[in-house]
């Protein structure tokens, strides 16, 4: 047989797959699982998504669309971001893609050579690691312990530029911890950055509208505007509005870069579905209660687990202030039995609660953080304090 591709033997399945596809193999066979693995949000959008799904039924083009995204798209995209802290974009700097996912697969195509660096902090969401492999890209990690929150410093990031990668990936709110970084924190980092004009910079900020504490969302151009020419912002609908199938994503940056972006679009995707941008008109220009009231909702949660968390001895959970997701360090039960069942790292243990609890959770691991597991907390309410308590049996069953 001819060969595959030396880069499709770099991809992996997502290591978050395989958990959520076991748990699902369980709960077919009948046993009573409960899901803290996928990092969906687990509400839909409000009526008038759908009500502009009707309308667009009578106005349907049937035809191809643009490339880089509808105008009206385009336009709702950029009041959104003005009203993030992010004004003043134009079109031209704007792009549509199917999902951040592609939003991000294109932007490591457009600005990543193979052997170029890329730098970002661990934990770091799975996929970085898994575009970068398959674009060929050299990983330069910095590691961001539960010690220091799960935060980089700027010490870190200065001694990570000084190596001149070509690209710096920040995720703020972060998947998989939950971390938010405050407005002084993000200064500091933006000086740091102001520091190194060879690097682009990508901001996975697609979080952005779910963060708690009134601590709000920064960004580092806020601080420090020129870093526009070289940053490269990302947002999608998926998780603010419910809509993580509905596959929009949305990128605002240097005019060179997007258009780099929208080239790769005219050669995979053309355009997203006309529907698709009728329902993402709606959600961004529509009434903003549903996430600004789900944002509450994972607060409250947020509390839930963090308190369910910590009252398990040994076991240490920064505090997350975004997202929907809680990454305690559970390393204490490493070398422990359960139910004779040797616990040797974060995989075992979530394969041991996952088989003898039926809570799904995923190791750290498939962050880059192995002392650790990721718990997705947008699960029903009714769920979700059993399987806090199934946690806690867990570990009080541990010998
Ligand atoms: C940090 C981060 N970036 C990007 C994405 C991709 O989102 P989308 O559904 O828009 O492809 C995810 C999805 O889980 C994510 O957590």
């Amino acid at each position: 047989m001819p060969q595959l591709a030396a880069r499709i033997g770099r991809a992996k399945p997502s290591a978050i797959m395989v958990i959520a596809d076991k748990a699902k193999r369980m709960k077919a066979e009948g046993r009573d699982i409960i899901s803290f693995s996928i990092g969906v949000p687990n509400f839909l959008p409000g009526p008038h998504v759908y009500a502009a799904v009707r309308d667009w039924l009578d106005k349907d083009s049937g035809q191809y669309g643009s490339n880089r995204g509808d105008n009206r798209l385009l336009d709702a995209f950029i009041a959104h971001m003005a009203a993030s802290g992010l004004p003043g974009y134009s079109r031209e700097q704007c792009a549509v893609t199917i999902g951040a996912k592609h939003g991000l697969y294109n932007l490591f195509e457009a600005l990543l050579d193979e052997g170029d660096e890329i730098a970002f902090p661990t934990p770091y969401w799975t996929s970085y690691v898994d575009i970068a492999e398959i674009v060929g890209a050299r990983i330069r990690l910095l590691p961001c312990p539960p010690e220091q929150n799960y935060k980089l410093t700027p010490e870190q990031l200065d001694a990570a530029l000084a190596a001149k990668p070509k690209v710096f990936l920040f995720n703020n709110p972060s998947n998989p911890t939950g971390m938010v970084y405050t407005a002084e924190e993000i200064a500091a980092l933006a000086d740091v950055l102001a520091k190194y004009p060879d690097t682009w910079i990508i901001a996975d900020d697609i979080y952005n509208r779910m963060v708690f504490d009134g601590i709000g969302y920064h960004n580092v151009a806020a601080f420090r505007p020129e870093l526009r020419e070289r940053m490269i912002y990302c947002d999608s609908l998926s998780k603010t509005y419910g809509m993580p199938g509905w596959r929009v994503g949305l990128l605002a940056g240097p005019k060179e870069v997007i258009a780099a972006v929208v080239t790769l679009n005219s050669n995979h995707i053309t355009n997203i579905p006309e529907v698709v941008t009728a329902a993402a008109i709606a959600a961004l220009e529509g009434p903003q209660d549903v996430p600004t009231g789900k944002a509450r909702e994972f607060q409250d949660k947020r509390d839930i687990v963090i308190a369910a968390l910590t009252a398990i001895p040994g076991v240490v959970c920064p505090v997350p202030q975004g997202a929907f997701y809680a990454f305690p360090d559970i390393s204490c039960a490493f070398g422990k039995h359960h139910q004779g069942r040797l616990i040797t790292d974060d995989v075992e243990l979530c394969a041991a609660l996952l088989d003898s609890k039926g809570v799904a959770c995923v190791p750290g691991s498939a962050f880059g953080e192995p002392r650790a597991l990721r718990i997705s907390y947008t699960c029903p309410s009714a769920q979700l304090e059993p399987g806090l308590t199934r946690i806690q049996e867990f570990f009080a069953e541990l010998t």
